[in-house]
């Protein structure tokens, strides 16, 4: 196929063939990466800026590194350094960069809808790096690399359970589009209250029970409790919360053989999951993070490939 697409804002309007072309072109990216020679003149010549107007290690070092790899110039711009804190729009950010010659701009936000809203009015690309508890695209594709690398490129036949904050989560939202439209089956974990109504129209199941949810599992994703973004109490305490949801050391023995573990990043240790869990052999959480610079090389290098036919 080809790649017509000069953004990747989110993971609900791509179709089965475009996610399995992305995840295709980042296998070829990871076997570069494990050459010697790590880097791609790609986008030689090309300026990729990093807008995180939110906090973010994974993904900024992650597409930080992938730009480079594709020898991309890169310049990084934060909330706190930026003229945003002058109560600058981000429409009015936008343009600037894009009259200062940017060629790609990456962005993190706090509101839902604002990759899609700056994708519509510039020239240049933009990818989403998380918007708001809207989409986290290419966590959601990382996630589908590795269990890819675990299971065989068919994800058709796999159990998949989420498990937390489904409520405020990204990446829960931007996981259930990828994985229900690759065929795996998705159940939903939490408290009622951080599960919300009517998931089930999406092609998912809910379950309230952890060990019922994830007995028969390939594998778990995990969430944090995002307190960020609640403006209210939503379970009576972290401890109770664990009690009823957390993946402990003992449960884990509720889990299949071969079931792996992920976990998008930043963990809670003794909240989600213990510390045993996370480093364990099942565990794959670090593979997740190594994965995502392929994952995104793929991204800039289609977008900016699909922009570059457009002029
Ligand atoms: N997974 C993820 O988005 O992590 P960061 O917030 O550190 O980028």
């Amino acid at each position: 196929m080809t790649w017509t697409r000069k953004d990747l804002v989110g993971i609900e309007e791509l179709n089965r063939e475009e996610i399995e072309f992305v995840l295709d072109t980042a296998k070829s990216f990871k076997k570069v990466l494990e050459r010697p020679n790590k880097k791609l003149p790609s986008l030689r010549g090309k300026t990729v800026v990093h807008l995180f107007l939110e906090p973010s290690t994974r993904t900024l070092i992650s597409f930080e590194t992938a730009a480079m790899r594709l020898s991309a110039d890169i310049i990084n711009v934060s909330g706190s350094t930026s003229s945003v804190t002058k109560g600058e729009s981000l429409r009015d950010t936008a343009e600037n960069i894009q009259a200062l010659k940017g060629d790609v701009i990456v962005l993190r936000h706090s509101s839902s809808g604002a990759a899609h809203y700056l994708a519509r009015i510039m020239r240049i690309p933009v990818l989403n790096g998380g918007d708001g508890s809207h989409e986290h695209p290419t966590q959601a594709l990382l996630d589908a690399f590795t269990l890819r690398e675990n299971f065989g490129d068919d994800l058709s036949k796999l159990n998949i359970t989420i498990v937390g904050d489904i409520l405020f989560s990204r990446v829960a939202r931007s996981n259930i589009w990828l994985l229900t439209k690759l065929g795996a089956k998705v159940t939903l974990c939490g408290p009622n209250t951080l599960v919300p109504k009517g998931l089930e129209k999406m092609g998912v199941r809910v379950s309230h029970n952890l060990q019922e949810a994830i007995k028969d599992a390939d594998a778990v994703m995990l969430l944090r409790i995002q307190h960020e973004r609640m403006n209210a109490s939503y379970f009576p305490s972290l401890g109770e919360y664990r009690a009823s949801f957390g993946l402990t050391r003992d449960r884990v023995n509720w889990l299949k053989d071969k079931a792996i573990i992920m976990h998008p990043g930043p963990i809670n240790r003794g909240v989600e999951l213990d510390s045993e869990v996370a480093d364990s052999s099942r565990s794959v959480i670090l593979n997740q993070v190594t994965n995502g610079i392929a994952v995104r090389m793929a991204g800039l290098y289609l977008c900016s490939a699909a922009a570059a036919q457009m002029d």
